[in-house]
């Protein structure tokens, strides 16, 4: 295996923002969606789903962006090709569920039968073509595809951005957690009646923590100043912001409350002994992890700096992925484009864990135990509780009936509230604080693609 650098910290200096107005209409606008369409989603590399959930040759999954449905199949010799989900005869969309495996794709108009390679293998009446029997020759049209991070990533541009220097610098960042060997045990999509950037924006700040989740500051440092952030030439954001210990200004700052006390106790730490010094306790854990975490299994510790067994390091991707890295799992939440309305979008929550039977020590979740279910599967902490530790089926969620996690839940209100309130004549543009500034770098990147600068 190579050597596995950690993952820096230094801070990016940041870039000179130009101070583009973030007007109501680019929320709103069916003219701005298409120009998104053209100039961006076209053109950027898009995650579309988990590697490992298609092992074997023949397996495939659909990733669906805007009006385009991507067909990802797994090959013989295991590398992984992305075909657009359509029949080159006379265009009917080819596969019509969202995975499974199959060696041979049957397109159910005409019975046009393609291999996993993408080419035509079979079809009725093949004499009754001028130039001949076409199987061999037509293709299903192929897109570039990547893995990386154990995702598979694709872009329907026909000459991409280099890999490496789009996903600059995650692949960096996130290698020392190994997310290629975790388990996506949650996988949620949820149709909001907001744009999509409404969510992704959310996630860009963090200003809204201690008035949108003021239950964090019992566990999470949520004041800006001792957060760092970081905005990179290509697009993307992270936020560092310390975790395993209660913020400054919580209402009881030297006292643990749970869920830290559940943390503590975890580690075999003692919430009685950090009575009034519950400051302290974010070292003892990143401490007691260091001593136990080899003999329990954690393998993926070793790779992780100190803070990282504490910490949370977000990156708010371009142009619409964010993903948590915490010291157990890593949230990945997306709000995808809806395919024609710009008012709505499809809020994607997945939770993905560590492939390791031992979890509920670690309590994920601060505070979560991991237990059998009655089935007797093994079990791990989720945003929305206990759930099997294996890939999960992909749910539907319904809002507000449905959940998408409490959290997610809270940012998901505002995000229909906001929706209405920029369209309204009383919203100019944003007035960003300081600690917002990668909202305005976000759609300044974002108006570099769509006015032709990148
Ligand atoms: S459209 Fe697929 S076989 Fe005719
Ligand atoms: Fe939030």
């Amino acid at each position: 295996m190579n050597k596995i650098i950690p993952t820096p910290r230094d801070k990016h200096p940041d870039p000179e923002l130009r101070g583009d107005r973030i007007s109501g209409e680019r929320y709103y606008s069916k003219e701005f969606m298409q120009k998104e369409w053209d100039h961006m989603w076209t053109k950027v590399w898009q995650i579309a789903g988990i590697a490992s959930e298609i092992p074997e040759p023949d397996d495939f999954f659909v990733y669906k962006i805007g009006l385009e449905e991507i067909l990802v199949v797994r090959q013989k010799d295991k590398s992984i090709k992305a075909f657009y989900n359509v029949c080159p005869h006379r265009g009917n969309i080819l596969v019509h569920v969202e995975n499974g495996s199959l060696d041979t794709f049957k397109c159910t108009y005409h019975g046009w039968e393609y291999d996993t390679e993408g080419i035509l293998r079979n079809l009725q009446d093949p004499e009754d073509f001028d130039d001949g029997n076409p199987c061999g020759k037509i293709k299903l049209k192929e897109i570039h595809c990547e893995v990386a991070l154990g995702f598979v990533w694709v872009t329907l541009a026909e000459k991409p951005q280099k890999f490496q220097e789009a996903l600059n610098p995650l692949i960096s960042h996130m290698s020392p957690y190994q997310p290629e060997k975790y388990i996506r045990v949650l996988n949620l999509t949820c149709e909001v009646d907001c744009n999509w950037k409404i969510i992704h924006d959310n996630f860009n700040e963090s200003y809204h923590l201690p008035t949108l989740h003021p239950e964090l500051s019992v566990h999470i440092e949520n004041d800006y100043k001792f957060s760092q952030f970081d905005m990179y030439d290509n697009g993307h954001n992270r936020m560092l912001m310390p975790g395993h210990k209660p913020a400054l200004g919580d209402q009881s700052p030297n006292e643990v409350n749970f869920p830290l006390d559940a943390a503590l106790e975890a580690w075999d730490l003692n919430p009685e002994d950090f009575k009034g010094k519950a400051q302290e306790t974010r070292l003892a854990i990143q401490e007691q992890k260091r001593k136990l975490a080899k003999d329990r299994g954690f393998w993926h510790y070793e790779f992780l700096t100190d803070e990282q067994l504490t910490d949370y390091y977000f990156y708010n991707c371009f142009p619409n992925y964010d993903i948590t890295m915490t010291p157990d799992g890593i949230q990945f939440q997306r709000p995808q484009p809806h395919p024609t309305d710009p008012e709505k979008c499809l809020f994607e929550h997945w939770w993905l864990v560590p492939d390791m039977e031992q979890l509920s020590a670690s309590a994920t979740f601060m505070g979560s135990d991991t237990t059998e279910n009655t089935a007797g599967e093994n079990m791990t902490e989720t945003p929305l509780g206990p759930r099997p530790l294996r890939p999960a089926e992909h749910e539907w969620v319904i809002y507000p009936e449905g959940s998408m996690g409490y959290v997610t839940d809270q940012d998901i209100s505002m995000a229909i509230g906001q929706q209405k309130g920029v369209k309204s004549k009383g919203f100019e543009d944003a007035i960003l604080t300081n600690q917002e500034r990668r909202v305005r770098r976000y759609h300044e990147v974002l108006n570099d693609y769509i006015e032709g600068r990148r």
